[in-house]
C-alpha cells in the first residue's frame, strides 16, 4: 500500500519524506489555507516546492466548480510538474472534467467520495484515484472502512484500474484496516503515519536490551 501525506506543511512533508516510506502528497484548499498560502502565484509556487521535496504523485485541487473553470485550472496545475495529479470534486462537471483530463493523459484524483456509486462514476470517467473520506464518514457514525471494502469489490469485479486512495485517515487502525481491505493508497497526517511505530512492548523490550547491554559493558 502506498503512503501519501495529507498536508501542505513543508516541514511535515520533509519529515515524512525523510522516513523513506512516503510515496506522495495530497493537499486540499483547507490544508493550503491552514498554511496561510493565498493568491494564485503563491499557491502554484507552493505546489512546486512540494514537488521539489517528494518524488511521487502530488494532488493539487481545483477551486472552480464549472467544467470550463476546472479545465482551465487543471491544465495550469498539470503543467507545473509531471508529478501533479489534478484533484477534482465529485460533482457533475467534475465527472466531465475527469473524462476530459483522462483523454489527455492527465492524472486525476476524484475527491469528496462518500458512496460506492460516486466511486463507480469516477472510475468510469477514468479517474486515476478516488478519495473516499473514511474519517468523515466515521464522524457521522457511518462505517468508512465498509466503503473501502465495497469499492474494492466493485473495482475488482470489473477490473477498473482506478486506485482507491483512502483519505481522511485519522489513526493506525484506519491504516491497518485499509491495508487488510486492499486499499491501493492511504493519505493521512504525519501523526497517523508515525502512530504505526508505537507498541509498548517495543519500548519496554528496547529498554531491557539496552539495560542488559550496559550491565556487562558499562
Ligand atoms: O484531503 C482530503 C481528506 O484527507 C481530508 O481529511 O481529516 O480533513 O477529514 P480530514
Amino acid at each position: 500500500m502506498k503512503f501519501f501525506i495529507d498536508t501542505a506543511n513543508l516541514e511535515e512533508i520533509t519529515e515524512a519524506n525523510a522516513l523513506g516510506v512516503l510515496d506522495g502528497v495530497t493537499t486540499n484548499p483547507s490544508l493550503m489555507a491552514k498554511e496561510g498560502i493565498s493568491g494564485a502565484e503563491n499557491v502554484l509556487n507552493h505546489y512546486k516546492a512540494i514537488c521539489g521535496i517528494v518524488d511521487g504523485p502530488i494532488s493539487a485541487e481545483v477551486i472552480s466548480t464549472d467544467f470550463e473553470g476546472m479545465i482551465r485550472e487543471g491544465e495550469v496545475l498539470a503543467a507545473l510538474h509531471e508529478n501533479i495529479v489534478v484533484k477534482i470534486p465529485m460533482i457533475k462537471d467534475g465527472v466531465k472534467a475527469i473524462r476530459y483530463f483522462s483523454s489527455k493523459g492527465i492524472k486525476t484524483n476524484c475527491t469528496l467520495i462518500f458512496s460506492a456509486g460516486q466511486a463507480l462514476l469516477a472510475a468510469k470517467a477514468g479517474a486515476t484515484y478516488v478519495s473516499p473520506f473514511i474519517g468523515r464518514l466515521d464522524d457521522i457514525s457511518v462505517d468508512g472502512l465498509e466503503l473501502i471494502k465495497q469499492i474494492r469489490l466493485i473495482f475488482d469485479n470489473y477490473g477498473y484500474e482506478t486506485q482507491i486512495l483512502a483519505a481522511s485517515v485519522r489513526h493506525a487502525m484506519h491504516i491497518i484496516k485499509c491495508a487488510e481491505l486492499g486499499s491501493d493508497v492511504m493519505t493521512g497526517p504525519l501523526s497517523a503515519m508515525l502512530s504505526l511505530l508505537n507498541h509498548p512492548l517495543t519500548d519496554s523490550g528496547l529498554a531491557k536490551f539496552l539495560a542488559d547491554h550496559k550491565k556487562v559493558n558499562g
